[in-house]
């Protein structure tokens, strides 16, 4: 299906992200990837001794889970609060001649949820806030105006991100600002399908997936419990990664006529409750 097709995947920090699971598929399906992961760039200022071994390790795990895991395909460092690490991301995919058609967003932060508890609302301060709408929201518009810009995100792409039912209704999971992030995410989906379908017939869709625990984004904020109650009150159950690579794949099949949809993979978890 994806014959002469690459995208971009971002988001991988080890085997079990969720946008592994999507670039594998979208392998199977005779497509090629570049994946980004968090590390040091020249364009990080300032940053502690602390802040970059993290980084450090971060980029190492990255690179070793997609080669294991994916085989031999490109991987570039890509810090999405960084437009000027976006921008020369965007510059040397240019260089290389390389181009894209879809682009998987998979990147989420928010520093407000420690050791399973969130902070209240009222708690988060100014820079918490900003810095997880910049990371989780903003960098859509970002990533895409700098591949628009360089001409490497091709006609007729497609842009899938994901998200979770949090954006619209309260839930029983510990998500408070990062929620209020989300909902971003998803008016961004809806307001760039249509400036993007009209200016490039690219299509852009989100999807809203179960409570995983699996990936260490899941790890770090959910508990055992909360997966297990998702799944006693869907339908059909937590839907799995594969499902929703699945879908994403679906989304990235081209000229399909589907964008700025809020999709759920999530075993009917949305209708309840
Ligand atoms: N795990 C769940 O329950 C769940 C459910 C629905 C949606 N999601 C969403 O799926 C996406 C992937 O999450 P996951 O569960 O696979 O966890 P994960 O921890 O594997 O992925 C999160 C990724 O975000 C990256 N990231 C954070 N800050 C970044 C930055 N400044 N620049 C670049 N990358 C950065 C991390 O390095 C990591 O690769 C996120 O958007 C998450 O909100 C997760």
């Amino acid at each position: 299906m994806f014959k002469n097709s690459r995208f971009l995947i971002t988001g991988i920090a080890d085997k079990h992200s969720l946008a592994m699971y999507v670039a594998k598929e979208i392998i199977a399906q005779g497509g090629t990837v570049i994946c980004t992961g968090l590390g040091v760039s020249k364009h990080h200022e300032n940053l502690s001794d602390k802040a970059k071994a993290f980084l450090s390790q971060n980029f190492t795990d990255f690179k070793s889970a997609v080669h294991n895991e994916l085989g031999d395909v490109g991987v570039e460092i890509l810090d999405v609060s960084l437009d000027a690490n976006i921008q020369e991301f965007a510059q040397n995919l240019k260089a290389k001649n390389i181009t894209l058609n879809g682009l998987l967003h998979a990147v989420a932060m928010d520093k407000t949820i420690r050791n399973k508890k969130v902070k209240p609302l009222l708690e988060v301060t100014k820079d918490e806030f900003c810095d997880t709408m910049n990371v989780s929201a903003y960098s859509l518009i970002r990533l895409t105006h700098h591949l628009l810009a360089q001409d490497v995100l091709q006609k007729g792409a497609s842009i899938c991100a994901l998200s979770y039912i949090a954006a619209e209704k309260v839930t029983f999971h510990p998500y408070r600002n990062i929620s209020i992030a989300k909902a971003a995410l998803e008016r961004i989906t809806v307001e760039l399908a249509d400036e993007l379908g009209r200016s490039h017939g690219i299509r852009v869709n989100t999807v809203r997936f179960s409570p995983y625990i699996g990936s260490k984004a899941g790890n770090a904020t959910l508990n055992v419990d909360d997966v297990l109650t998702s799944d006693s009150l869907s339908p059909l159950g937590n839907a799995t990664p594969q499902d929703l690579a699945y879908e994403i794949v679906h989304l990235f099949r081209p000229g399909l006529h589907i964008s700025g949809e809020i999709r759920h993979v999530d075993g009917g978890y949305h209708i309840t409750g």
